[in-house]
């Protein structure tokens, strides 16, 4: 009897040491807990605390990706504007490496000045990370009319990133931004320029400014983001309703340069893409399949530390496209495969 409540004690302790190490999970471990991404939920970070990058942008090193967003925390200083970087190798286990950005108005913007949607690229010829951003602020006309690209660099992915400087790309107005890298290496912005459109445009050399146009798109939406898809260029968008989601659409174009198709839904309308606003597509190549992910925000303006993530595997091919009704998934990366729960 003393033995079997010995026996007892200790499958306890051991079930109770494998759950401990299941909630705070080692990333890379070969042991990993399964990699479930729950769109819309709570996404703790290794820390437990909700992961802080919304309207963010992801870039891969190597075996890791890095995201970078918008940190809303509670508590931060208010004049202050904060970017926030995490680290993955799964995609579902976030590690917090650094808030990169901790801005106090940097260009006398005044107050409610505004830095969203941050996009990290990283230049392997100068090595530097470069940084871009949404810079606004209120000016007579009322709020979001500076209508910048804001700059900053690091010498390290995690680094404190240095604030350059703002300005138009090519002289347009730029609010939301999204980012592209395509599979040649090269690196493109896609903004937004009321009433005119989405304009998508190639990085310089160095990264430091926005140098050749590749298209207009004479549409009025903002959130845009692009993926490269067997041999087609697909964009998403949202239509303009502030935080308040709508229904995203997509076009298709055999080049950045055009034409673009019209625009169609993503989703049934009615559901407002789930609540969702387009962020990033990202693309996994894996050895069985290729996986694009819809990276969408589930904004909560009034409690914005508390914005949802919307990750989804999207159905996608032959110049269509389809956002799936959210539930939990998994990925394999080796294989590329996506897997609902
Ligand atoms: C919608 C944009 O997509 C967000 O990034 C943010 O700029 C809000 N508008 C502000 O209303």
């Amino acid at each position: 009897m003393k033995h079997l409540k010995l026996l007892a004690l200790t499958l306890t302790a051991v079930s109770l040491v494998a759950q401990s190490s299941r909630s705070r999970p080692e990333t890379g471990a070969a042991e990993l807990e399964k990699a479930v991404l729950k769109p819309g939920e709570i996404w703790p970070d290794d820390r437990g605390l909700h992961v802080q990058a919304h309207g963010g942008g992801i870039i891969k090193l190597g075996d890791t990706f890095y995201w970078f967003g918008e940190d809303r925390s509670q508590g931060l200083d208010r004049a202050k504007r904060y970017v926030s970087c995490y680290s993955s190798k799964d995609l579902a286990h976030w590690n917090f490496r650094n808030r990169v950005i901790q801005l106090a108005d940097p260009e006398n913007f005044g107050p409610g000045w505004v830095l969203e949607r941050p996009k990290v690229f990283h230049n392997a010829k100068t090595k530097k990370f470069v940084m871009y951003m949404h810079i606004d602020g209120r000016t007579a006309e009322g709020s979001y009319k500076i209508a910048r690209v804001g700059v900053a660099i690091s010498d390290t992915v995690d680094g404190d990133y240095q604030y350059l400087r703002s300005f138009r790309p090519l002289g347009h107005e730029s609010r939301d931004i999204g980012q592209f890298i395509d599979d040649d290496g090269a690196a493109y912005l896609i903004f937004e320029d009321r009433p005119f459109g989405f304009r998508i445009a190639r990085l310089s050399d160095d990264y430091l400014s926005v140098e050749k146009e590749m298209s207009l798109i004479p549409a009025h939406m903002e959130g845009g983001a692009i993926v490269h898809y067997q041999g087609l260029y697909y964009v998403i968008g949202s239509a303009l309703t502030g935080w308040a989601p709508n229904p995203n659409k997509y076009a298709t174009a055999p080049s950045l340069e055009g034409p673009w198709s019209e625009f169609r839904d993503i989703a049934p309308p009615e559901t407002k893409t789930y609540g969702s606003q387009s962020t990033m597509l990202v693309k996994i190549v894996g050895t069985k399949k290729t996986t694009v992910i819809f990276m969408g925000d589930i904004w909560r303006p009034g409690t914005q530390w508390d914005s949802r993530y919307l990750w989804m595997p999207l159905e996608i091919g032959d110049g269509k496209l389809w956002l799936p009704e959210p539930k939990p998934w998994t990925l394999d990366l080796t294989t590329g495969e996506a897997v609902p729960q």
